[in-house]
């Protein structure tokens, strides 16, 4: 879910409404603002986006200076107008917006209806609310004292915002594993899941930690506590770089075309001051402070959720090649319930775009408390998975607003290629000359990449001829299998087409029964990594009459007699064609979903920030 409140002199709504819009890639199934104005709330809340909210009312014609506003991603209670935030208590005294889970809240509403209270939606959050409006009663207490009290007896993450209609000038906020970041105006503040609800009215942001709350009054300098004990907290206020430009579409028809077309320049930033061919070496700092921690790893675990996932699949065949480090490659969710085995000799790599995926943070801290150095790859620069972990690096692929993830992904594997190559070259696992043609070949991929991008409109009529397909399978050998993988999430995440990836030599064990006509399969088949082998499960297809779309390096001949359509990358070393060989799968779904008239930068059912476990 995505939260934004407003405390100033400007007219909230807009600013509220705007700010919910950036926020819509943490969940768009309902939307809801409260407006607060001498002592008196107005709600509004639909199921749908946050244009459908627009839709309720003139909003232009509003004039209050408070409010507090939210888009979900339901986790309790279908998406519905009751089940939206902001929630009331009891009262109507307090208006509430809630990001996270309330764990026990079932327990906590069987006390409060015991107490009299009742409920209009199935939310934690309408209970969060009215817990706090039982503290606040029972122990006659003013709102900051009451939220500190009621979190106290709460289970769960949250990022909250909460107004008393008897406090004019006053919001409290406060979090435990959700994001929420406080922007600090001229006699005006903002809270937000993150700034760029508030980047263009102040760069000057304080990011509340776990645990954390903060009591923002008018006219005042902010006030935070710890929420476990009530003491007054320190804090940094942050200045933000982020530019408005960098997170508006910029003539694309959608977010995600745009990010896709990024890629060349993501990449460029993602290398950028580490990759330095002329001096032969590699710089990144994280790597070299905790030097002897990798060269000695006995293992590196790398843990991650979705498209960061198959990054880290890739970067186990590349870390493994290149530094004969053993690697072991996750899903966090599951490592953090498994009682995994790990060691301070281990060194974790957590993977993460958002650096909020509450399923990663869980593993994080699990490894920490286990001894192990946690070394983070993340885009979103203060984010909490950047502030967990003990050491790591920015992809700085710029803003990812599009729900499918596309340049994230190909940063991350840039900079875990980064990473193996620091420490080839510290461990001596690699020739002078090894390291040195992939250093420079690497330094070549941006200008690759923008000759694969070429090819959209080819890829877009191949498209045309698939997008009425109900399956399609990906193959792909070696370090292209993971992209097998991910060619088929990002063609099931945007285009509801059913896809699954597979090794192409496992296709024969199993979804080689699928193939018929009108079976499409995408196989990587580029000049690298067993080549024959994969012209040879070209051949399988081929005689079942499946049809055949290939990914091939620029001047094959062979699969292109055999294969219905080819799509061509530049050749590269075997170790880098996962940055090209991605781009082409990435079109094809783009293409197909919107040739299918689906909400590519929204896919249903999903977030692309998801802060629950
Ligand atoms: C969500 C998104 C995916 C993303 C995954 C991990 O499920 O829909 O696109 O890959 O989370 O996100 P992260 O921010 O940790 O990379």
């Amino acid at each position: 879910c995505g939260i934004v409140g407003y405390l100033g002199t400007q007219q909230a709504a807009s600013i509220i409404l705007k700010g919910l819009q950036r926020l819509e890639y943490r969940g768009y199934d309902s939307a809801g603002l409260v407006l607060y104005d001498n002592a008196h709330f107005q709600m509004f809340k639909t199921q749908g986006k946050v244009h459908d909210l627009r839709q309720l009312t003139n909003f232009d014609a509003t004039t209050q200076t408070i409010g507090l506003g939210h888009t979900r991603w339901a986790t309790h209670g279908v998406p519905s107008d009751a089940n939206a935030h902001p929630h009331y208590s009891n009262s109507g005294e307090l208006a509430l917006i809630h990001n996270g889970i309330i764990e026990n809240y079932e327990s906590i509403k069987k006390v409060l209806l015991a107490k009299g209270y009742h409920f209009i939606s199935d939310t934690d959050t309408e209970v969060l609310v009215n817990l706090i409006e039982d503290v606040q009663k029972t122990q006659q207490c003013k709102l900051g004292k009451a939220v500190q009290i009621a979190l106290t007896q709460v289970v769960g993450a949250f990022a909250i915002a909460v107004i008393d209609k008897k406090r004019q000038d006053e919001l409290v906020a406060a979090k435990l594993g959700s994001p929420l970041a406080i922007g600090i105006g001229d006699n005006e503040f903002f809270v937000a899941s993150d700034a760029s609800p508030f980047i263009e009215y102040t760069n000057q942001a304080i990011y509340l930690e776990d645990h954390q709350m903060a009591i923002l009054i008018k006219g005042e300098a902010p006030r935070l506590r710890w929420i476990k004990d009530d003491a007054v907290s320190e804090y940094d206020i942050h200045e933000l770089e982020l530019s408005l430009e960098q997170i508006e579409k910029g003539g694309y028809e959608h977010f995600m075309l745009k990010e896709i077309f990024e890629q060349p320049n993501a990449i460029t930033n993602a290398f950028r001051g580490r990759l330095l061919p002329a001096l032969e070496m590699i710089k990144m700092e994280g790597v070299q402070n905790n030097l002897s921690q990798f060269l000695e790893a006995k293992r590196i675990i790398i843990v991650a959720c979705g498209t960061s996932w198959h990054a880290g699949l890739v970067a186990e065949y590349i870390i493994e090649e290149l530094t004969r480090i053993p690697v072991e490659v996750e899903y966090a969710s599951e490592f953090k319930y498994r009682n995994p085995i790990i060691t301070p000799k281990d060194v974790v790599i957590a993977i993460s775009q958002s650096g909020e995926t509450a399923d990663t943070l869980a593993a994080i801290k699990l490894a920490k408390e286990q001894g192990a150095l946690v070394y983070g790859v993340c885009n979103v620069v203060g984010s909490s998975i950047a502030r967990e972990t003990h050491a790591g690096a920015y992809t700085h692929a710029g803003p990812e607003i599009g729900v499918a993830s596309t340049k994230a992904f190909t940063t991350q594997i840039t900079i875990l290629t980064l990473v193996a190559l620091h420490l080839a070259k510290e461990k001596g696992s690699l020739t002078k000359t090894e390291f040195n043609e992939l250093v420079h070949e690497l330094e070549r991929i941006p200008e690759k990449v923008v000759e694969v991008l070429q090819v959209s409109d080819a890829i877009k009529e191949i498209a045309q001829s698939y997008a009425h397909a109900t399956n399609c399978l990906f193959l792909g050998r070696g370090v292209n299998f993971p992209v097998a993988l991910e060619g088929a999430l990002k063609l099931k995440e945007i285009s509801y087409i059913h896809a699954e990836g597979y090794p192409a030599a496992e296709m024969k064990h199993g979804p080689i029964a699928l193939i018929d006509e009108n079976m499409p399969v995408i196989v990587i088949a580029i000049n690298k990594g067993h080549y024959e082998k994969t012209v040879s499960n070209i051949q399988e297809i081929k005689s079942r009459k499946g049809k055949i779309i290939a990914i091939v390096t620029k001047g094959d001949v062979v699969v292109k007699e055999m294969a219905d359509h080819v799509i061509e990358v530049p050749e590269t070393l075997e170790w880098l064609t996962p940055l090209l060989t991605t781009i082409p799968l990435q079109l094809l779904s783009y293409h197909m979903a919107v040739l299918l008239g689906k909400n590519v930068d929204q896919p249903r059912n999903l977030a692309k920030s998801v802060t629950v476990e």
